[in-house]
């Protein structure tokens, strides 16, 4: 096998995705250092906001720096350079995460055992689902008492739509918890509270009938389990790989991430069973990892809070060959060559020079304002990568540039962190004002700020009453210009000139969309 492909077959590349305070910064801790990625617990930063106020995010901001240590992180396990993309903490974010999501190649999602499927684990599995991306679900918490195992599994199949199978199963919960059966591996694995867990005691079980089983459970836990494994294996089909690659069903599994408990064994079933890097699908043809030429995309922009420095890192997915430093690179969208002398790569708090990467890889590149999400670098070939959406956005504020002598900076500022996908701009037909549509409310105030700090420039909002922006369009063009004369006062442009429709209630909209049955409308701006 040529380097080559080795390097591409040994990478593993996914996202934790939870509803804040699920675990998932405590889970990516206890995965970094099984993969002696980081040494001492506490080291994984936790960039979630617990107050949702501006000063905090900007504080967290500023903290990270530009060293975005914790955006992606890279660790060896098993001889596999695993990628774990990380995802922002706070729901006003969710967009961020919707377009990481589109670099990865499977998900682990935390539920915290107690609190069941939450309204953030929907959303993120919803767009997980919407492109078919691989699932392992850990339950988490399992030291405190929560849902029946059961009653859990029921709830994450009707809420989020998925089929499921339970790979582990957990022996009590709370102050019963004993440990878990590992379904996958056939072996029991015991459980020492308050945090005792260095190494886990675990014993192999081909068959929990075994008489034995009690000597380390107690006979009512052990016959407990017996039952549970009995109605596992009538209920849930048995596992099927292929069937996980499809997405048609997500494995699930148990533990405490605090206590490092069942950590192990949902990472030794991810090496064995996560997608390899996949093929990645662009307007003109699929493009695949094993191709020669190298081709990657553009999903997450960082900027640099500190106005002393400006810089910004682009963070690029390689789709498909070898990315090398200093080689010369098409941008194709701004149709030039361009090479980078300092790419970067990211292992846990480290972010090193990096003189190549395969696919699969995330590279960091410096960039001094050239790169809008969605941007594709290739080796000359023109090719625009699919599915990296803008979501219809909820919240809606016309902004205005409040200092007449910043003019310049002001829409310079806005380009820029609109390019960032900090935000949406659309910009009203009737009248040319500018709306910022974002998907939470901080962001109005990240943009505010960001504006004023780095860019000297100041805005003011004004309240507009809007439930949705939707894009439409129509395979009749006059069918879709009669609409657009028709409700002149409701239409905008988005920043590619792409028609919008700016519905002011659901009622309109729903009236709308009957109205004009030829209208498509469409609540992603990719179809
Ligand atoms: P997030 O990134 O998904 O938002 O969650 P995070 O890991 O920060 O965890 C949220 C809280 O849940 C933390 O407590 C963490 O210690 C706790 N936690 C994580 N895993 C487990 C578990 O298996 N069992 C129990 N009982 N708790 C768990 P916190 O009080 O918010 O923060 P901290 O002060 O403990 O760090």
């Amino acid at each position: 096998m040529s380097d080559f492909l080795h390097e591409l077959r040994r990478r593993r590349t996914f996202a934790i995705i939870a509803h804040p305070d699920a675990g998932k910064t405590t889970l990516t801790e206890k995965l970094l250092l099984f993969g002696g990625a980081i040494q001492t617990a506490g080291a994984v930063k936790s960039n979630k906001i617990k107050k949702a106020t501006v000063s905090d995010f900007m504080e967290i901001e500023r903290q990270r720096g530009i060293s975005v240590s914790t955006s992606v992180m890279g660790f060896e396990y098993r001889d596999l350079q695993i990628n774990i993309l990380d995802t922002p903490g706070h729901e006003d974010f969710a967009e961020d995460t919707y377009r990481t999501l589109t670099a990865v190649d499977s998900a682990v999602v935390v539920v915290d055992a107690a609190k069941g499927v939450e309204t953030q684990t929907e959303k993120l599995t919803q767009v997980c689902r919407m492109r078919a991306t691989p699932i392992i679900f850990f339950v988490n918490k399992l030291d405190r008492e929560g849902l029946d195992p059961f009653d859990l599994l029921d709830e994450i199949e009707k809420k989020l739509s998925v089929k499921v199978r339970p790979l582990s199963w957990p022996i009590g919960m709370g102050q019963r918890f004993q440990g878990v059966y590992s379904l996958y591996e056939r072996r029991l694995v015991l459980f020492q509270p308050h945090g005792k867990q260095q190494e886990e005691e675990s014993i192999v079980f081909e068959d929990v009938q075994d008489p034995t089983l009690e000597r380390y459970i107690g006979e009512s836990a052990a016959r407990q389990l017996r039952e549970d494994v009995e109605t596992i294996e009538v209920v849930y089909p048995p596992f099927d790989r292929e069937a996980y690659l499809r997405g048609d069903i997500c494995p699930v599994f148990f533990g405490s991430a605090v206590n490092n408990f069942g950590v192990r064994e949902l990472l030794d079933c991810f090496v064995d069973i996560a997608p390899l890097p996949l093929p990645r699908q662009t307007e003109e043809r699929l493009v695949r990892p094993e191709e020669e030429k190298f081709s990657g995309f553009v999903f997450k922009i960082f900027a640099n809070m500190d106005p002393r420095h400006r810089d910004r890192i682009a963070f690029l997915r390689v789709c498909s060959g070898r990315f090398e430093r200093n080689k010369n690179y098409r941008h194709v969208r701004l149709e030039r060559d361009l090479k980078f002398p300092s790419p970067t790569m990211f292992m846990a708090s480290k972010k090193t020079l990096l003189e190549e990467a395969y696919p699969g890889d995330v590279v960091g590149l410096y960039d001094s304002g050239n790169f809008k999400i969605g941007d594709t670098l290739t080796e000359g070939e023109v090719l625009h990568f699919k599915g990296i959406p803008s979501f219809s956005p909820e919240q809606f504020r016309y902004v205005e540039n409040a200092d007449p002598l910043k003019q310049k900076q002001f829409a310079k500022g806005l380009e820029q962190l609109m390019d960032e996908g900090v935000a949406q701009l659309f910009v009203h037909q009737s009248d040319g004002r500018r709306i910022v549509g974002t998907v939470g409310l901080l962001q109005f105030e990240v943009l505010q700020y960001r504006l004023e700090a780095e860019y000297g420039a100041k805005c003011r909002y004004e309240p507009i009453q809007l439930h949705k922006a939707c894009w439409i369009s129509s395979d009749d063009p006059k069918a879709l210009q009669e609409f657009l004369e028709r409700r002149k006062r409701d239409i905008a442009r988005d920043r590619h000139g792409d028609w919008v429709f700016l519905a002011e209630t659901a009622w309109i909209l729903q009236t709308v969309q009957e109205n004009f049955p030829k209208i498509r409308f469409r609540f992603t701006s990719e179809a």
